[in-house]
């Protein structure tokens, strides 16, 4: 049983520590300024740290841990470093900083040989207004740093929505700009490597997106060529053994007629795992924890058919939750305009099965969107 320290206080950390209280594990969360610890209340101790700390303050006041991981990428990377030196940290400080800068990680991609959309790096408008040029309508340019779920990033349809945010780019962080890539579906993979160097993967999931947010995944996703899961499994292998990871890596692809780019990564548990939570394997939270203590990577192939559905700023009706089918998980926060605030799992003995009852379920959380 060991003590883990968790950077960030959101609902991952609140899952992961949930899945690890079951193994005899002991938490902190480190908390930066300002930042709700609501979904971790209970759970164990929060450190709000501040940025002049020493390492072997914030060592201390995490109660000594064995190990310190993350929920997030945007961790300021000397504080997880100089926190190396007193215990593991888990995955590397290396592999957060290349992923929590956009341009890092495709420039990492791209000398990995691993599809990406095509993009070019710009720092100033003349740079901006050539790289959309090059790339063409629709483009999308996206914040280097900071963004998620949508946010700091622009879809360029024409000249004068290009011009509007060039006008502001003296005002803006360095961009990436990214051709539009026209794919048939977003697929992502959750890989995981344990200290050891033992490595699982989930099955493929399928994701759909409700205003540039996750809304379902469907898992395993229909339809994958044997040549897709092998160019998916390439990708999770190459980037494992580039940064020797240890813990849970998500890769987010665009699916184009077989052939797979990766869109983006994230170095931790993602929303399209959550499934795995209630499908009978081994959940990508426990294979985290396990990965992190040096134990082999637990079952990833579920039986049946797994589903989940975001509860995107909605609390969701009770009667919805009277079926076998569904298992809610609720983050302990309150409830706001399209903010994350729970999901919602559902199982089914067949693919047909499970997409119909994602659809049902979406038509009451939902009732006012039209086809997504
Ligand atoms: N180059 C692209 N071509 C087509 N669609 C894209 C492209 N980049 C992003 N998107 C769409 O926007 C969504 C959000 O972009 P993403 O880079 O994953 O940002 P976030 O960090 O907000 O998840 C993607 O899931 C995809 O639907
Ligand atoms: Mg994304």
């Amino acid at each position: 049983m060991m003590r883990i320290a968790i950077a960030g206080c959101g609902q991952l950390a609140r899952m992961l520590a949930v899945a690890g209280w079951e193994m005899g594990h002991q938490f902190a969360f480190i908390a930066d300024r300002g930042e709700s610890t609501d979904c971790v209340a209970g759970l164990g101790d929060v450190v709000q740290r501040d940025e002049h700390m020493s390492g072997t303050t914030l060592f201390e006041a995490l109660g000594q841990p064995n190990v310190v991981t993350v929920e997030k990428e945007h961790v300021q990377v000397s504080m997880l470093e100089a926190l190396a030196e007193y215990c593991r940290v888990a995955p590397g400080p290396e592999a957060i900083r290349t992923c929590q800068h956009r341009g890092r990680e495709k420039a990492l991609l791209r000398s990995l040989d691993i599809a990406t959309a095509p993009f070019e790096l710009v720092e100033d408008a003349a740079e901006l207004t050539a790289a959309v040029n090059t790339l063409g309508f629709p483009a999308y340019v996206k914040s280097c740093e900071q963004g998620y779920d949508g946010q700091n990033q622009w879809r360029l349809h024409d000249t004068e929505s290009l011009d509007r945010l060039a006008a502001e780019m003296h005002a803006l962080p360095p961009l990436v700009v990214e051709g539009a890539v026209d794919f048939d579906r977003e697929l992502s993979l959750i890989a995981v490597r344990s200290v050891s160097g033992d490595v699982a993967t989930y099955p493929l999931s399928e994701n759909r997106h409700r205003e540039g947010i996750l809304l379902t995944s469907e898992v395993p996703a229909p339809n994958v060529k044997a040549h897709t899961l092998k160019q998916a499994e390439h990708i999770a292998h190459t980037l494992l053994s580039h940064w020797s990871y240890v813990g849970v890596l998500s890769i987010e692809l665009f699916d184009e007629n077989g052939a797979l780019r990766v869109n983006e990564l994230a170095p931790r548990v993602h929303n399209s795992g959550h499934w795995s939570q209630d499908s009978g394997v081994t959940s990508q939270f426990s294979n985290h924890l396990r990965a992190i203590t040096d134990v082999l990577p637990g079952a990833t192939q579920p039986a049946r058919h797994s589903g989940m559905i975001n509860l995107l700023g909605t609390e969701p009706p009770a009667d919805l939750l009277q079926t076998r089918d569904t298992n809610l998980h609720w983050y302990n926060k309150s409830v706001r305009n399209r903010r994350k605030v729970g999901h919602i799992n559902v199982q089914a003995d067949d693919r047909a099965r499970l997409k119909q009852r994602l659809t049902e379920i979406e038509a009451v959380l939902y009732p006012s969107d039209e086809a997504l």
